[in-house]
């Protein structure tokens, strides 16, 4: 009998890591490596966010504080909640993890049971069904498809529902494709959820901020307030305020469910980083101008990839709404052999054929549970992006 348990047998490595590992390794052996893997902004974090944590530390903030974080953070994400998104929070509907990938790993811990279904729309963040899983819950993927930019209608959620439902975790936009749903696609998935009220919503609402061309952000608990009892809203300051090593995520939602998380919480890291939590504070309360900033630099990069992955043959690549992903089809590119003689059957042996022929790093789409396809991260320089796109380009026009 393996000495491992067996709930850890069913969960996955990261695929999103294992791809990074592979490239510093072929990096390392020399090859001209471009990493379009990562999911974290290029930007360095803001000049006031530093200088608040500097501030921290001299102050001597730098003792465990209350388990799910301190008061001026969660009185400042109440305000972020109701200046951004219309949602009224008080801070004990609030808790503080250390990431977003831990605020998700608390409230499912805390509340699966083994048999609940999770529904999870693909293409999902990796993280997902493993985490469910972990949690001794049943991850349930409803597949999002090419023709609606990768959305799951209210159709198919309807159809995923069954009296075993717990949740649904609902991102928009999303990682691994960009794609943001709208006010009138949310609200009918929302419609869905009234008429189920067992069924309650986990909403990563992490890439709000990145949201292009007059795309309008919005979340379940705003566009249908009834479901204010069942919903966790989800979010940190990774993304938006490239924060990605400070490891502050949160979450809002009912005081019982809240309560159940900062149990978890207690019994594993307790609080997040002190001063990370005070660093959270100024990106939360101080100036917002660099978002629209950063967003320009994300569009110009955004609409090169888009443009020159599209003018490649066998490759279909969406224009997203938001987040720093596109997540081309390469439906016209399988079956077809490389130029260094790898038959493409799967859009994994594609990223591993490209990466090995010309260096360029990214991950297939089989990992986010929607083939053939991969994920690109534009948050690198666009002259890298140049060169990685005229590289895949080369790639794809030698396949035969
Ligand atoms: C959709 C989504 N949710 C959550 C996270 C976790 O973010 P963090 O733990 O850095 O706050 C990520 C990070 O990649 C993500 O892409």
């Amino acid at each position: 009998m393996s000495f491992l348990s067996e709930t850890l047998a069913r969960v996955k490595p990261s695929p999103t890591i294992a791809v990074t590992t592979k490239a510093q390794e072929l990096k390392a052996a020399g090859l001209d490596v471009i990493g379009l893997g990562a999911g974290e902004p290029d930007f360095d974090t803001p000049e006031n966010i530093k200088a608040a944590a500097v501030r921290a530390i001299e102050a001597g903030k730098t003792k465990y504080t209350a388990v799910d974080g301190i008061v001026e953070l969660k009185q400042a994400i109440c305000a972020k909640l109701k200046r951004d998104n219309g949602l009224d929070y008080e801070p004990k509907q609030v808790s503080v993890s250390s990431g977003g990938k831990q605020v998700l790993y608390n409230a499912l811990v805390a509340t699966c049971n083994p048999g609940d279904e999770v529904i999870i729309p693909a293409p999902y963040w990796v993280s997902y069904p493993d985490m469910v899983l972990l949690a001794g819950g049943t991850p349930v993927a409803v597949e999002g498809t090419l023709a609606n930019n990768f959305k799951i209608t209210a159709d198919q959620l309807e159809a995923a529902i069954t009296p075993k439902t717990k949740w649904l975790i609902f991102n928009s936009p999303s990682n691994p494709t960009g794609a943001g749903y709208n006010r009138t696609e949310l609200k009918a998935l929302t419609d869905v959820l009234l008429r189920h009220p067992h069924v309650w919503v986990m909403t990563d609402d992490m890439y709000e901020h990145l949201a292009f061309d007059g795309f309008e952000f919005c979340t379940p608990a705003e566009v249908e307030p009834k479901l204010y009892d069942r919903t966790l809203t989800i979010n940190g300051v990774s993304k938006a305020y490239a924060m990605t090593g400070w490891r502050i995520g949160y979450a809002a939602g009912p005081v019982e469910l809240i309560g159940a998380m900062r149990k978890v919480q207690s019994q594993s890291t307790s609080n997040p980083c002190s001063i990370s939590q005070y660093a959270a504070v100024e990106a939360l309360n101080g100036p917002q101008d660099y978002l629209a900033v950063n967003n320009e630099t994300f569009v110009r990069r955004r609409n090169l990839v888009v443009s020159m992955l599209n003018d490649i043959d066998g490759v279909t690549c969406p224009t997203p709404e938001g987040a720093f992903y596109v997540y081309p089809d390469i439906t016209g590119c399988i079956g077809k052999t490389s130029k260094a003689g790898t038959v493409i059957t799967n859009d994994e042996v594609f990223a591993t054929a490209l990466l090995e022929e010309t260096g360029v790093a990214v991950v297939f789409g089989a990992a986010f549970g929607l083939s053939p396809n991969f994920r690109v991260s534009y948050a690198t320089s666009d002259e890298a992006l140049l060169e990685a796109c005229t590289r895949i380009q080369t790639f794809c026009a030698a396949l035969s």
